[in-house]
């Protein structure tokens, strides 16, 4: 879909290094305070710097938004929710385990109907780009029909997408469960049909290793030997109940986590949401391997799973990133994220800074899925995906904002106070697909 070249004029911010990482962390951060981002007829970022220079540059024909005292950061990545759960966000319950039996399985059921299927997953991507997130990796439910309707309607949207259906093959409601054979041939269907297609990817998702055979895993294994650039996404070490469940079925493995190992899933492009209760050999698995630990802590304080360890996961370089969790987690907002992210972290007597987070919500989660450069960006030649920020949307906001002393203020004011009211607009390969009404 071709449009006409646009140019913006706004702050500019995105980041080119890990804050964590560097001695003086704002040389991670790029940052135009009088900026000008310029987005090309195939909707990827042609230019991004400083508008007293590059507007002489720009053809005299060429369209200009002025969006002076706004921010304009790239887009923003959750690497773990569920689709599905939408209508079931926010719901009471004591615990992971009762959460799961009492609201999620029933809801999942209704996503065999294609025509539900497809209305909630249009509600869901419309949540997700109000919030400013632009790219998601999501569960399905088990039903293959869920998952086409989900890449339907976010290749309708032309969005950068990934997402998978669930395999589950045991511990379930009959409603809801496959067969180890059905969901690897249903799976790599939908990996021919959909990864890579238009910007749809594909993720293997094995729920957890309770709602799946051994057999089950095998073949999950196999697939993601076969299909080594697919995503892969599931849950580890979440709660204390599930780990023991875990420990009696493969009472063989050292851990939760060496059952996946055991079946070939831990891998580049293998996220695993939450991660909480590791051990220090399961870290350097996930460090040798290349795989993703999603920190959910919305989700981790609603259900009381645990406290994510950001101190050991940094010290053992665990590639890590952020996520809502939705419906176990209580926004759609990366933003609200944040702010749990900063008090789960300050429990865990680690100061989690807002460039780390702001870092971790759009570069660090391109870089943990090999996607640097094509997302969470603003870099010629990175898609233009990118949101619109009010860092005054609100009445205490404003006044706040009068007295920041520094970019990191700035950027943990909005951490801390920010939710969808600061998301002015989203803008997927430079087309607007959310635009706050004032
Ligand atoms: N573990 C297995 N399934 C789920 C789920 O849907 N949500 C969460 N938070 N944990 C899970
Ligand atoms: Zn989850």
């Amino acid at each position: 879909s071709l449009h006409s070249a646009c140019a913006y004029r706004a702050q500019l911010l995105y980041f080119v290094a890990d804050p964590a990482t560097l001695e003086d962390p704002s040389d991670a951060v790029r940052y135009h305070s009088d900026g000008l981002l310029l987005v090309n007829e195939q909707g990827q970022i042609q230019a991004c710097g400083d508008w007293p220079e590059l507007s002489r540059t720009l053809p005299a024909d060429t369209q200009t938004v002025d969006l002076s005292g706004k921010i304009i950061m790239p887009g923003m990545i959750d690497t773990h929710l569920h689709f599905p759960q939408t209508d079931i966000i926010a719901s009471p319950s004591s615990g992971l385990l009762p959460w799961l039996e009492t609201y999620t399985f029933p809801a999942e059921g209704r996503f065999g109907d294609s025509e539900h299927a497809r209305e909630v997953a249009g509600v869901f991507l419309d949540e997700l780009l109000r919030n400013g997130t632009t790219t998601a990796l999501v569960y399905g439910s088990v039903h293959r029909q869920s998952v086409d309707a989900f890449f339907e309607e976010s290749h309708e949207r032309n969005l950068r997408m990934i997402a998978g259906k669930v395999m589950m093959d045991r511990n379930c409601p009959d409603y809801l469960q496959d067969t180890a054979e059905s969901g690897a041939r249903d799976s790599e269907d939908l990996i021919k049909r959909w990864h890579g297609k238009g910007r749809q990817l594909y993720a293997l998702t094995p729920r957890f290793a309770p709602t799946s055979t051994p057999e089950q895993l095998a073949a999950c294994g196999e697939l993601a030997r076969a299909y080594p650039d697919v995503f892969l996404q599931t849950h580890v070490a979440e709660n204390k109940d599930e780990i023991k469940w875990v420990n009696e079925l493969f009472p063989k493995n050292r851990s939760y986590l060496d059952v996946y190992d055991s079946f070939g899933l831990l891998r580049p492009r293998a996220i695993y949401g939450h991660s909480i209760w590791l051990d220090e050999q399961d870290r350097a698995r996930m460090h040798d391997t290349g795989s993703i630990a999603a920190h959910c802590p919305t989700s981790n304080l609603f259900l009381a799973s645990g406290v994510f360890d950001f101190q050991a996961i940094r010290q053992s370089k665990v590639l890590h990133t952020l996520a809502t969790d939705v419906g176990g987690g209580t926004s759609f907002s990366m933003l609200r994220t944040m702010n749990e992210a900063h008090k789960v972290a300050r429990l865990n007597s680690y100061h989690l800074t807002a460039a780390s987070m702001f870092y971790m919500a759009t570069e660090g989660a391109a870089r943990a899925l090999d996607m640097q450069g094509q997302i969470g960006t603003l870099a010629p030649g990175a898609e233009a995906d990118f949101i619109v920020m009010d860092p005054k949307a609100t009445p205490l906001m404003e006044r706040r904002s009068t007295m920041l002393n520094s970019l990191e203020e700035q950027l943990f004011m909005l951490a801390v106070l920010g939710d969808d009211r600061c998301i002015q607009a989203s803008y997927s390969a430079g087309r607007c697909v959310h635009q706050r009404d004032h």
